[in-house]
Order: C-alpha cells, then sequence, then structure tokens
C-alpha cells in the first residue's frame, strides 16, 4: 500500500511536482509519436514513443497516489467524473464543428471519436459506480 503515504510530508510537493511532469511527458510522447507518423517514419518510432508514454502515465498515476492526491473514495470521484466526462462529449463535439466550419475536416473527424469516448468514459463510470460502490 502506497496510497497517502508521503501525504503531509516534506515529500508531498516533490510527488505532485513528479506527477505533474510525468502528465506532461505523455502529453509530448503522445505528440511526437503522431509527428513521428505524420512525417512518415517507420511504425518502430511511433510505437516507442507510445510505449514511452504508457510508462509516462503509470509514473504519474503512481506519485499522485502515493502522495494521496485523490479522495479515497473512488465511487465519489468516478459520480463525479462522469458528469464532467458527459459533459466533454458534447463539449468536444461543438469543439470538432468548429474546427470543421473553419476547415479542418480531418481533424473534425477523429474528434468526432474522441466526443464518443467521452461520453462513453461517463457510462462506464456510472455503471461502475453502481456495480461496485457500498
Ligand atoms: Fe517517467
Ligand atoms: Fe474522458
Amino acid at each position: 500500500m502506497i496510497y497517502g503515504t508521503t501525504k503531509g510530508t516534506d515529500f508531498e510537493k516533490m510527488c505532485d511536482g513528479a506527477a505533474k511532469a510525468e502528465a506532461a511527458g505523455v502529453m509530448m510522447y503522445y505528440a511526437l509519436a503522431r509527428m513521428a507518423r505524420e512525417q512518415g517514419y517507420p511504425q518502430e518510432v511511433t510505437d516507442t514513443f507510445v510505449e514511452m508514454a504508457n510508462q509516462e502515465a503509470v509514473h504519474a498515476g503512481f506519485y499522485a497516489t502515493l502522495a494521496g492526491k485523490y479522495n479515497a473514495d473512488i465511487w465519489q470521484l468516478a459520480e463525479t467524473f462522469a458528469t464532467a466526462e458527459e459533459k466533454g462529449e458534447e463539449q468536444v463535439k461543438q469543439f470538432a464543428l468548429a474546427l470543421r466550419s473553419a476547415g479542418l475536416n480531418e481533424a473534425a473527424d477523429e474528434m468526432e471519436v474522441f466526443a464518443k469516448q467521452e461520453g462513453h468514459h461517463g457510462s462506464t463510470l456510472r455503471a461502475m459506480a453502481q456495480k461496485y460502490k457500498k
């Protein structure tokens, strides 16, 4: 058990900084993966960046857990986030629509998929909370 073991100690701030740096790494490595694909590099390059991004995501979650960044009540948080994810579906849809009217059809096509994924995150969180909440 590592949850919250650095909360309130001298390490808490370091954990928070590390979590944020790792999360930024997730964003950057996924962007590099995408850019490498667009620039025509072999699949191996994209795959390697994706693998690194996934590892950074695990690291970010680790430090956030260590510092007890989120309340231990998983399902309360899940229900709060379900609402945000459901709203996110509409927000991303509107964003895609705006980009489409600016002529950015390729991005808009993909974002319409993302919008549905956000909605799915919402319903998944609700279903899990209903199943596991005590
Ligand atoms: Fe890392
Ligand atoms: Fe989401």
